[in-house]
């Protein structure tokens, strides 16, 4: 009796055992007929969706391209089509109306002229050819940190924390102008500030804005600033400003306004265009700070002048070091006489002494470069130097 008694309950236990087993088991299957469902269904609306497309590919022939002028109400639109005309149309369902605002371009069904896609916007390809993506390091600048930080200021805190701009009550600068004498790194400076910063940047040599076409100068501006619009947080580099940024009025005899000034009226206005809240600031160098037009310069259109000058003895040091950092030396050079005889170099000349010393060791046939090698090359880029023309860089621009 006592055994048939613990037997029933042995065999009531593996039941159960049995039972929660094939439960879970049934749990798993069910989870996994769950999410199968959701493929299917997600399928099942990708082939709709490719059905649909092909079905309006052969039944109905796009021919026209056209652009939103002005939406009348939610259904009705006024378009302009390639052809010149305008028209009152009306929009399929399928497409958002939200998205139609004016300046949309969109694809129009060739009798009825219903609106049935909308087109992705226009990129001239010079201006998508100005997107820049580099790769220097704040550590390749030598000896530029204040006006690293003040450019950061300038341009990276509006774009990242604006609201400590407005909190504070004083409107978001728009942009910078960095001077100085040549070679002193305005170019490879902002070059550092796009290759750190989050933003889309675009570099442009201004006279590469220059057309020998009427009017297609203005045009291009007006779509690098469109584009730089488009996708905020944007960084427009305008390098060599004085290409087109001169002193209006300067071609003397002259009475037609030529291209150059034309262009840089198109430059003020697109300045004027954006409002602080827009995130696209621009960044513009020079080393003829002189003969820029005032209007280009005043605060509200460039507000900060960063001057980035010639090195003193202790950027020079940091300069050489970084530009020898990567060459083969043998024995201890000494950065100091060479600091002390490089006077009155640039940035440029320092990586040239670099250069010069390399150039030197492969003459001599080694493959690498000896002290003596520094010295004798910053001696011969100093002889030099003294027979270059004095920069016609004015240093008295704007002491702020
Ligand atoms: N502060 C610096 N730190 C490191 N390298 C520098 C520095 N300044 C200049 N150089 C070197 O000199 C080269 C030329 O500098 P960059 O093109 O930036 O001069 P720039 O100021 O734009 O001159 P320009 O007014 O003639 O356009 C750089 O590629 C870099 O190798
Ligand atoms: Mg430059």
């Amino acid at each position: 009796m006592e055994d048939n008694r613990e037997e029933d309950s042995e065999r009531r236990r593996n039941f159960i055992d049995m039972y929660k087993f094939e439960l879970g088991f049934r749990k798993s299957y069910q989870e996994k007929l769950e999410t199968a469902m959701e493929k299917l269904e997600a399928l099942k609306k990708e082939f709709k969706e490719t059905e649909d497309d092909l079905k309006y590919l052969t039944t109905t022939r796009v021919e026209r391209i056209g652009e939103i002028v002005k939406p009348l109400d939610k259904k009705r639109f006024i378009v302009k089509g390639n052809d010149g005309g305008r028209y009152v149309v009306n929009c399929c369902n399928k497409v958002d109306q939200s998205k139609l605002v004016s300046g949309t371009r969109v694809t129009l069904e060739k009798k009825s002229l219903t609106i049935m896609r909308i087109l992705p916007p226009m990129v001239n390809p010079l201006v998508y050819n100005m997107v820049y993506r580099g790769d220097v390091r704040y550590s390749d600048l030598g000896g530029l940190s204040k006006q690293i930080r003040d450019l950061r200021d300038y341009i990276e805190l509006p774009l990242t924390n604006p609201e400590v701009f407005q909190r504070v009550g004083v409107k978001l600068p728009k942009g910078v102008l960095l001077y100085g004498p040549p070679g002193t790194g305005k170019t490879l400076l902002a070059r550092a500030i796009a290759s750190n910063i989050d933003s889309t940047f675009m570099t442009v040599v201004s006279s590469a804005l220059l057309s020998k076409y009427l009017g297609d100068s203005s045009l291009l501006v007006r779509e690098m600033f469109r584009y730089a619009r488009d996708h905020q947080p944007c960084i427009i580099f305008m390098d060599e400003i004085d290409a087109i940024g001169r002193r209006r009025g300067s071609s003397e005899g002259e009475v037609k306004t030529s291209e150059c000034d034309r262009v840089l009226i198109e430059l003020l206005s697109q300045l004027d265009g954006f409002n602080e809240l827009d995130k696209v600031k621009v960044i513009m160098a020079t080393n003829r700070p002189d003969v820029l037009d005032p209007a280009l310069l005043r605060p509200g259109r460039i507000d900060k002048k960063i001057e980035i000058p010639l090195p003193n003895g202790d950027s020079r040091m940091r300069i050489l070091k970084i530009h020898a950092s990567g060459i083969t030396k043998h024995g201890d050079i000494d950065y100091d006489k060479v600091v002390k005889l490089s006077e009155g170099f640039n940035g440029a000349d320092m990586r040239n002494i670099c250069t010069e010393a390399g150039m030197l060791a492969i003459r001599a046939e080694r493959d690498y470069v000896v002290p003596n090698d520094f010295i004798n090359a910053v001696t011969k880029l100093g002889e030099a130097k003294k027979l270059e023309s004095s920069a016609q860089y004015n240093a008295d621009f704007r002491k702020e």
